[in-house]
């Protein structure tokens, strides 16, 4: 399911200051950080640093303190409509299906439900789950609840996927499984992704580059361009480039964290 519908983003000195009832806690400090059109880009990054305060940023649900921020070349001035979300929880309503759950962000949206039903069965299909669209969500497994919540990211066709920690809550074997299906979904559709993980294998095997943040405030500290050609397999997990890329990154990350 392909479609042409990507976006870039980019931050240039992005401060985000919160005000806390403890007074303010500055949570990035001059972040710049770039993805372009269709890239799959990871945000690594110590717990607490700013990783989901940058998707807020992004979704425009919270305002910079200085700084710009730009999707599509345009500045971001509020929440919008082009990007999708996906939780690390499913966070699906139990007492509507799995076709109703994927459909929510067309009601809510207020978007044409025609179109919303024939882009609901096309992403039934990309995640593999089109016998299940009549089920409700406690008959299906934590990971083809998660698979759900991607169809429901997708559903009004964003240019921009954000994702944070979406497989956090799934046990090893699954969460390797869901990574080989996100990379395929992600090359049929075609679309921009930020990924916050706190796993560095699923950040290499994913992204095209990974950015890892300094502890809070976050600032970057790595821009790393992930050159292991794609579908990434099982077989990848086991090469000597994707140990080294894991290693430098594993290093780096000592280093901040120290
Ligand atoms: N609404 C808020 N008011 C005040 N401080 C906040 C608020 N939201 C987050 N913070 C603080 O900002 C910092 C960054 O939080 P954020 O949630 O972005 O971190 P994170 O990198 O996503 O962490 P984790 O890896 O644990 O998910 C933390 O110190 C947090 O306590
Ligand atoms: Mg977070």
């Amino acid at each position: 399911m392909s479609t042409s519908n990507k976006l870039a983003f980019r931050a240039k000195g992005l401060v985000v200051t919160y005000d806390s009832s403890r007074g303010p806690v500055k949570a990035i400090d001059g972040l710049d950080a770039t993805v372009a059109d269709g890239e799959f880009v990871s945000i690594l990054g110590p717990s607490g640093c700013g990783k989901s305060t940058l998707l807020k940023i992004v979704s425009g649900l919270l305002k910079p303190s200085a700084g710009t921020v730009e999707l599509g070349g345009a500045s971001i001035t509020g929440p919008r409509r082009d990007i999708g979300i996906v939780f690390q929880q499913p966070t699906l309503l139990p007492w509507q299906t799995v076709l109703q759950n994927i459909l929510l962000p067309i009601r809510t949206l207020g978007l044409n439900r025609t179109e919303g039903r024939a882009r609901a069965d096309a992403l039934l299909r990309l995640v593999g789950l089109e016998k299940f669209a009549n089920n409700y969500p406690h008959e299906l497994s934590g990971g083809m609840q998660q698979r759900i919540g991607i169809a429901r990211g997708m559903i009004h066709d964003p240019g921009l996927l954000l994702m944070d920690e979406p497989f956090a809550a799934l046990d090893a074997m699954t969460r390797e499984h869901m990574m080989a299906e996100l990379q395929r979904i992600w090359m049929a559709a075609g679309k921009s992704v930020i990924f916050i993980t706190h796993s560095i294998p699923e950040a290499v095997f994913l992204s095209d580059r990974v950015l890892v943040l300094s502890q809070r405030p976050a600032h970057l500290v790595k821009d790393m361009t992930i050159a292991l050609p794609r579908p990434r397999t099982e077989e990848t997990m086991g090469t000597r480039e994707f140990g080294e890329y894991c290693t430098a990154l594993r290093a780096l990350f000592n280093e901040i964290t120290r």
